[in-house]
């Protein structure tokens, strides 16, 4: 099937819209794109990112009226973000009020530097840190989901959705495997990290897994029917026919991974037209 797919952006929920965007872009150095109030519908939606969402990946915010938590579950990892200095960026979260979970430093037995940090709603970020000789072209680097059969996922990932193994790691000594899975190379584009820890083979291992908080990352493709069709082909679940979302009529389809991780592929024409 010949597409251009591109993650667009993840969805997820966050208790506080106002210290949610505050947060990321005096802590994560992001940039306010879009903001839409649906008081109609009791919700709000904020675009985050570091580019325009033409060519860079966004985190889309979605706050409910009323709902100042959630059970962010067991499976949802991280998101990364590429910075050029990991040491300034963690004081920038400290100052700007954020919970520093893991220090600036080099990983186990490697040299990249990164640490770890909370937002406001408590999801984790991996600042990682990334000093190439040209600026960073998107910071938004990763998405980590926990999986738990990390073939089952490769063979979604690659033959349902397209993307390239880009990279693989087992660790021996932490009992387990990461997949670095996307449409382009990892410094310039956001990916899938997949981590599969080796003693967790089944969702009973992971309780609440999915969790309330992350929805979905967002993928562009030029025509949802073919590709919802190419899903199904390769053996993949379609948990939205493709077809337009009633009041807006942008073409979507849904699919989720082998433990339920969703996945929505939306026509690019119509998100350009969005974007207008
Ligand atoms: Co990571």
């Amino acid at each position: 099937l010949q597409d251009t797919r591109r993650m667009l952006h993840a969805v997820y929920r966050v208790g506080n819209m106002d210290a949610a965007i505050a947060f990321y872009e005096a802590a994560l150095g992001a940039k306010l794109l879009r903001f839409r109030e649906v008081p109609e519908d009791k919700y709000s939606n904020a675009f985050l990112g570091y580019g325009p969402e033409t060519t860079h990946f966004a985190l889309e915010l979605t706050f409910n009226y009323g709902v100042d938590s959630y059970d962010l579950g067991t499976g949802f990892g991280h998101f990364g973000l590429a910075v050029p200095d990991v040491a300034a960026a963690v004081e920038r979260v400290r100052a700007a009020g954020g919970t520093v979970t893991r220090e600036a430093g080099p990983v186990k037995g490697g040299s990249t530097v990164i640490a770890f940090v909370k937002d406001p709603t408590g999801y984790a970020w991996e600042l990682i840190q990334r000093a190439p000789p040209a600026p960073i072209r998107d910071p938004v680097a990763q998405v980590m989901l926990r999986v738990t059969d990390l073939d089952a996922s490769i063979a979604y990932y690659t033959q349902c959705l397209g993307m390239t193994l880009l990279r693989r790691r087992e660790n021996e000594g932490g009992r387990y495997s990461l997949a670095f899975l996307g449409y382009g190379p990892e410094e310039d584009n956001c990916v899938f990290e997949l981590t599969h820890n080796w003693d967790k083979t089944d969702a009973s291992a992971y309780p609440d897994m999915l969790g309330k908080g992350y929805a979905q990352v967002a993928i562009s493709t030029r025509d949802v029917f073919k590709t919802a069709a190419q899903v199904r082909a390769a053996g993949g679940k379609v948990t939205r026919e493709p077809g337009p979302v009633p009041g807006i009529g942008t073409k979507i389809c849904a699919t989720t991974d082998p433990d339920g991780w969703k996945v929505v592929f939306v026509d690019e024409a119509d998100f350009g037209r969005e974007l207008e």
